[in-house]
């Protein structure tokens, strides 16, 4: 799913079964933070949070949306999701990292109220 998912994105949309079992063993996993959206049977989306203790600070970690079922207010319900939980665990505040040009995201997280906070420039050349 995250690879259907992130298929236009070359880091997030290379992560294997085992980079996901790695992230699972890491201390901060927590699987009540791990939301999955089942159609039937079908796996069609997920919003993975994380938090950061020391900060006080949630995070949408990844969240996707399967090609098959984007557009259809999915993503917007499974970011409400873990916002909830976020907010359930007592942190005030919940950041995010989003490419500026991924506007359905974008779109997403401007609804929900996210604002942004910093920008990080990205310098390429052609060769
Ligand atoms: C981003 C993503 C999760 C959105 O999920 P989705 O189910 O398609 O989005 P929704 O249907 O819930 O849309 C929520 C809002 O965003 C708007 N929106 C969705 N796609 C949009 C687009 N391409 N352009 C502009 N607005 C868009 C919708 O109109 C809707 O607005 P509304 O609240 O006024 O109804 C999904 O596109 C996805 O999985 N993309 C690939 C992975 C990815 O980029 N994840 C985010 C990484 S930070």
């Amino acid at each position: 799913m995250n690879a259907a998912a992130f298929a236009h994105h070359p880091e997030q949309g290379s992560l294997t079964q085992r980079d996901l079992d790695d992230r699972k063993a890491e201390p901060w996993f927590d699987p009540a933070g791990f939301f999955l959206a089942f159609r039937g049977d079908e796996l069609v989306g997920f919003h993975w949070t994380k938090v950061h203790a020391e900060e006080g600070l949630g995070e949408v970690y990844v969240l996707g949306v399967g090609p098959g079922a984007q557009g259809g207010g999915l993503g917007k319900a499974l970011t409400t999701i873990g916002l909830r939980h976020l907010a359930g665990q007592g942190l005030p505040t919940a950041m995010l990292y989003v490419d500026a040009d991924n506007k359905a995201a974008v779109s997403v997280y401007e609804r929900l109220g996210f604002v942004t906070h910093e920008v990080d420039l990205m310098y390429r050349t052609e060769t």
